[in-house]
């Protein structure tokens, strides 16, 4: 059998990914900082698919906790066949009228310890020329967005570096995926406090997390770099920004995402 390990899994995509692997018979690793929900959910899968659990909560914004993460894996003797870095989210507003600490908690979670939990479980993976990494990018990675700047900025450092990864690994045995999703129905928008009233939000189509999931494990099964999954108006935004002049696109994005 083989596991996963999946960061975000209390809620989101990352408990559907939880859910869609269990029922393919995938042992799993459930990190999040909530213990209780994924002690709920490990108990519900494990009697549900006769599938290995294991709970490491942990607050993945420090580099000690990732480094917890990857020794509590090593102590149990587990193989990570698959990494999943979904663990993530957003918040609306001017950059200058955000918290600062909100921002750098972003890029910790969000680039840093996608960056480190790879770091340190790759090399495992090159070395039995076997396993995964799936790397939760965005559409929101295609161009920069005004009011969401940390955020887009984050999610297309992950797609750069997913891509590079994809390319450097694909002779030796470990796939490396960027999912992008557009919007998803999850806790992310009521997170990030993005406001009802945005142009961004009214023209919104939400896909279901589930579909999103299993998309992406589709797109892996191909060995495929990048995944822009979630319905094909997903597949035009992406597309536009190549076609426009930058100044243009970002005005055009700015006023789309400007709370009215
Ligand atoms: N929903 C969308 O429209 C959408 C679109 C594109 C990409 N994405 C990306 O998809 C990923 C999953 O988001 P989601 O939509 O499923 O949102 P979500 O429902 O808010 O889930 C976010 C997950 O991340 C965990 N998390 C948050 N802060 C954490 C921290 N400091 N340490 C460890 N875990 C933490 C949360 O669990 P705890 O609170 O228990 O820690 C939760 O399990 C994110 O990377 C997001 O950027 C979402």
């Amino acid at each position: 059998m083989t596991t996963a390990l999946i960061t975000g899994a209390s809620t989101g995509i990352g408990e559907k990914f939880a859910k869609e692997l269990a029922s393919r018979q995938t042992n799993l690793v459930l990190v999040a900082r909530s213990q209780d929900k994924l002690d709920n959910l490990a108990t519900e899968l494990s009697s549900k698919y006769q599938i290995k659990t294991t709970v490491i909560a942990q607050d993945l914004t420090t580099t000690a906790a990732r480094k917890a993460v990857f020794d509590t894996v090593q102590a149990q003797n587990i193989t990570i066949d698959l990494l999943i870095n979904n663990a993530g989210f957003g918040d609306y507003g001017a950059f200058s009228d955000r918290p600062l600490s909100k921002m750098m908690e972003m890029v910790q979670l969000n680039i840093s310890a996608v960056v480190e939990l790879t770091g340190l479980f790759l090399p495992l993976m090159q070395t039995r020329k076997d396993g995964a990494i799936i790397n939760v990018s965005s559409i929101a990675a295609f161009q920069p967005i005004p009011y969401m700047s940390v955020y887009a900025a984050s999610k297309a450092f992950i797609l750069n570096f997913s891509e590079a990864l994809w390319a450097e690994n694909k002779d030796l045995g470990v796939r490396i995926l960027a999912i992008c999703p557009g919007p998803t129905e999850s806790e992310f928008y009521d997170r990030a406090d993005f406001p009802k009233s945005t142009t961004a939000f009214n023209t919104m189509t939400m896909a279901s997390a589930e579909a999103v999931v299993k998309e992406s494990l589709r797109a892996l099964d191909k060995s495929q770099s990048t995944a822009v999954v979630g319905g094909f108006k997903n597949q035009i935004i992406v597309n536009l920004p190549r076609l426009m002049p930058r100044d243009l696109l970002v005005g055009v994005v700015g006023k789309q995402f400007k709370h009215i």
